[in-house]
């Protein structure tokens, strides 16, 4: 890689900031482009959309709906399978509380990873336990992979698989396509979590085999607030709306209601159009780089990563071994130090990592951790954060060395 990544320009809290930002995972910074794609819709193009008939507020439906199109044309599917949300959280929630109140029946099985986000995890719990439903997990190798023999957990009672894309702990690409054709085979539908993936991997709906999918946009360099629930367009239609109210509806009598169809039935009451327009334009964003080169400069980071941190004889590291199953992801400890104080000493050195459980407690619980710092890389990053984070990392161990091996 250059010394210097080009992309770091693009991103002014990154180019202005003193510190090594490697949580991406938890958020990533915003392009200038998509700063001033939102202030400019602020300040020339702010109405309400499918509201009203004036110009300014055809423009803004014109425009939240060109979002739409862009999500779409980024992660396959119709502009009608494309339902915003506020975030991926919001997206599974609705999934599991419309859809899945709907097909779980007592004694059904719902699969998951182990690997999975509270997000993707806790939705399906409550439905389990309000149905009687049975909830089973896909267990990992010592490689932090799903091993296919995992997959024979995949029966005919099996009603819903809710599998992440990339793990937010550990970094796994998860092979959904070859899960989903054995879901599929038993007639069940599949809920996948691209949360942690799409800033880093291509995501395709048909190619993965998704029945729905999520994504964040703040994680791909885009607003908070916003988010995607995708879904074939046959299950929409069967689905009843989460949320009522206006904009949801078709017609509203006394006594009864008929609602809009697919999408807008999803999106009751003024939605977070700026949101939506910067989603589009982060999407821009990403486009105009090409995954080409987001793969080459965040593997060139995550190899040299890898390589340093591996050279620490303290340290353990939690990845799989493979590079093709591993995206920008590494979770790691210093063994005897607690994690929240490995992440408190490395931002006392304007290093910033996530400490924790990352919400995803039964993921840590089967690994017999309590907790791990995290670090995310991203297109914004470069060899010097590394760096920077090995040599905090050193001091921090030399500080508390002679505690941690008497
Ligand atoms: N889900 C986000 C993370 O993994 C917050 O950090």
């Amino acid at each position: 890689m250059k010394a210097n990544n080009p992309y770091r320009l693009d991103f002014p809290l990154i180019a202005n900031s003193k510190c090594a930002y490697l949580d991406s995972g938890a958020t990533s910074q915003k392009p200038s482009s998509v700063i001033a794609r939102m202030e400019y819709f602020y300040e020339n193009e702010n109405a309400n959309p499918h509201r009203s008939v004036y110009k300014l507020s055809e423009n803004a439906t014109v425009i939240y709906e060109d979002a739409r199109k862009t999500v779409a044309d980024f992660i396959g599917g119709s502009s009608e399978e494309i339902v915003f949300t506020k975030n991926a959280t919001e997206a599974l929630n609705l999934i599991a509380l419309s859809y899945g109140n709907s097909v779980i029946e007592k004694d059904d099985e719902i699969v998951m990873s182990i690997m999975e986000h509270h997000s993707n995890l806790v939705p399906w719990q409550m439905l389990a336990k309000n149905k009687g439903a049975k909830l089973k997990y896909l267990y990992l190798d010592k490689d932090y992979n799903i091993p296919d023999s995992e997959l024979a957990k995949i029966t005919d009672k099996t009603k819903i698989v809710a599998i992440t894309l990339v793990s937010n702990v550990l970094g796994t690409i998860v092979d959904v396509k070859k899960i989903a054709d054995i879901a599929h085979k038993k007639g069940a539908r599949v809920v996948v979590d691209a949360t942690q993936a799409t800033a880093h991997i291509p995501v395709n709906v048909d190619t993965l085999g998704a029945d729905f999918l999520v994504l964040s946009g703040h994680k791909m360099y885009a607003p908070l607030g916003i988010g995607v629930l995708y879904g074939r367009k046959n299950l929409l239609d069967n689905m009843n709306p989460l949320f009522y109210g206006g904009d949801m509806i078709e017609y509203v009598y006394e006594q009864d209601t008929t609602f809009a169809p697919t999408p807008t039935k999803f999106e009751a009451g003024t939605q977070n159009i700026a949101g939506a327009v910067g989603l589009a334009s982060a999407i821009d964003y990403l486009n105009h780089i090409g995954w080409d080169k987001i793969r080459e400069t965040e593997d060139e980071i995550m190899g040299y990563a890898l390589e340093k941190l591996n050279a620490l004889p303290f340290m353990q590291l939690y990845v799989p071994s493979q590079r093709k199953n591993h995206t920008c992801v590494i979770s790691f400890n210093i063994k005897n130090i607690h994690a929240h104080d490995v992440a408190s000493f490395l931002s006392s050195e304007n290093v910033c990592v996530r400490s924790g459980n990352h919400c995803a407690q039964p993921l840590l619980r089967y690994l017999g951790l309590e907790s791990t710092c995290r670090l995310t890389v991203s297109i914004y990053n470069n060899k010097d954060d590394i760096d920077r984070l090995v040599k905090a990392l050193e001091n921090v161990y030399n500080k508390f060395k002679k505690y941690i091996e008497r």
